[in-house]
């Protein structure tokens, strides 16, 4: 791995203070390009622009995807990734979905590991702050021919994360739209799918709503996931969330969700959730939560779902009564060193390169 470090730090401490999500990058990147069917040797360089003609392909036929991940730091000043083979998987089950070439674990996690190391003073201690760890891969052939390109570029950039929505959420459920249907791209995490989720978020925004909660592409009667979240259900003190498909992402925080509520001694079902039964529920009083969880989001408690016309008021609870935040702290209690990290989870960044 080639280490061309930046001159001098743009990092002051204020850059802790941003309320902006993913705007504030840090000082290094690291950059392969894959040429000729294989990747060349990552290069950790100062953050900054990249030269490409308007011919590169994934301007054109979208071949994009990318992984999203966090760096924390416990009070001690250790420095720890999250369950980073789990983002490494399923990266490369996105490259094969897009039919572009895997990513190698050298460059994947060792690249993570190094650039992560020498940018950790980026990483904040501030509970419930984070770097936010961006590895992308898209399609640099200067070729407009609609077919897989021959060339790519994989990159990790960097970003400070606070919290990703500065308020809990209300949330429209879809009855027209369709974020993934089955033998797509849904289960990738393709630039794609964001890109056809916005127009019907905008039209939610115009209703009053922050994010769409996507139902199934065929009938709309089933509860799928939500903006750049997995959605769970708390019906009376049950928890429930929509097992993985090919149009469900298979979340990291999601499993690691699971598997805590479960020590937990819950009552936790993995199975198709019905609009009907989430709106019954409420209807009859014994709808507590409706949550979503992400990398980038943990948790977000909602305040509404709206169904129709409807607009269903979800119940405050406190952070001691409510599923969703009793799962976020025992989360982020592991990730940031607080308590014992029983499953293995978090893997420590070594200190080996000289800031
Ligand atoms: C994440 O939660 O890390 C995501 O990838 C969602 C992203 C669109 C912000």
């Amino acid at each position: 791995m080639i280490i061309e470090k930046i001159k001098e730090s743009r990092f002051t401490p204020d850059v802790f203070n941003i309320e902006t999500f993913g705007t504030a990058f840090s000082d290094h990147m690291l950059l392969s390009w894959y040429k000729d069917g294989k990747w060349s040797e990552p290069i950790i360089k100062p953050y900054g622009k990249l030269e490409f003609t308007p011919a590169i392909s994934v301007a054109h036929y979208g071949q994009g995807i990318f992984e999203g991940m966090k760096a924390y730091k416990s009070a001690e000043g250790e420095v720890f990734l999250f369950r980073p083979e789990k983002n490494f998987e399923r990266m490369n089950k996105s490259a094969e979905r897009l039919d572009m070439p895997h990513i190698t674990e050298d460059i994947f996690i060792d690249g993570l590991k190094a650039l992560v190391d020498l940018d950790r003073q980026w990483v904040p201690d501030t509970y419930g702050m984070s770097l936010y760890l961006r590895p992308v891969m898209f399609a640099t052939e200067e070729a407009i021919t609609a077919r897989s390109a021959n060339e790519y570029l994989f990159v990790i950039l960097t970003a400070v994360a606070p919290n990703y929505y500065n308020k809990p959420l209300s949330v429209k459920i879809a009855d027209r739209y369709s974020r993934a249907a089955n033998g797509g791209v849904g289960f990738a995490k393709a630039a794609g799918n964001y890109a056809g989720s916005f127009y019907p978020t905008h039209l939610a925004r115009e209703e009053g709503y922050d994010q769409i909660v996507w139902t199934d592409d065929a009938t709309h009667t089933f509860i799928e996931e939500a903006g750049t979240m997995n959605v769970m259900v708390r019906i009376g003190d049950k928890l429930i969330t929509a097992p993985t498909s090919e149009r469900i992402l298979n979340g990291v925080t999601r499993d690691s969700m699971l598997q805590l509520a479960e020590a937990q001694g819950w009552d936790v079902e993995v199975r198709k959730i019905t609009v009907d039964e989430v709106y019954n529920a409420h209807k009859n009083g014994n709808l507590k939560e409706v949550f979503g969880v992400g990398t980038a989001v943990v948790v977000n408690n909602y305040v509404a779902v709206g169904y129709g016309d409807e607009r269903l008021e979800l119940p405050t609870l406190s952070p001691e009564e409510s599923y969703g935040q009793i799962l976020k702290k025992k989360l982020v209690d592991i990730q940031m060193g607080i308590s014992e990290d029983p499953y293995g989870w978090r893997v420590k960044v070594e200190n080996l390169v000289e800031a």
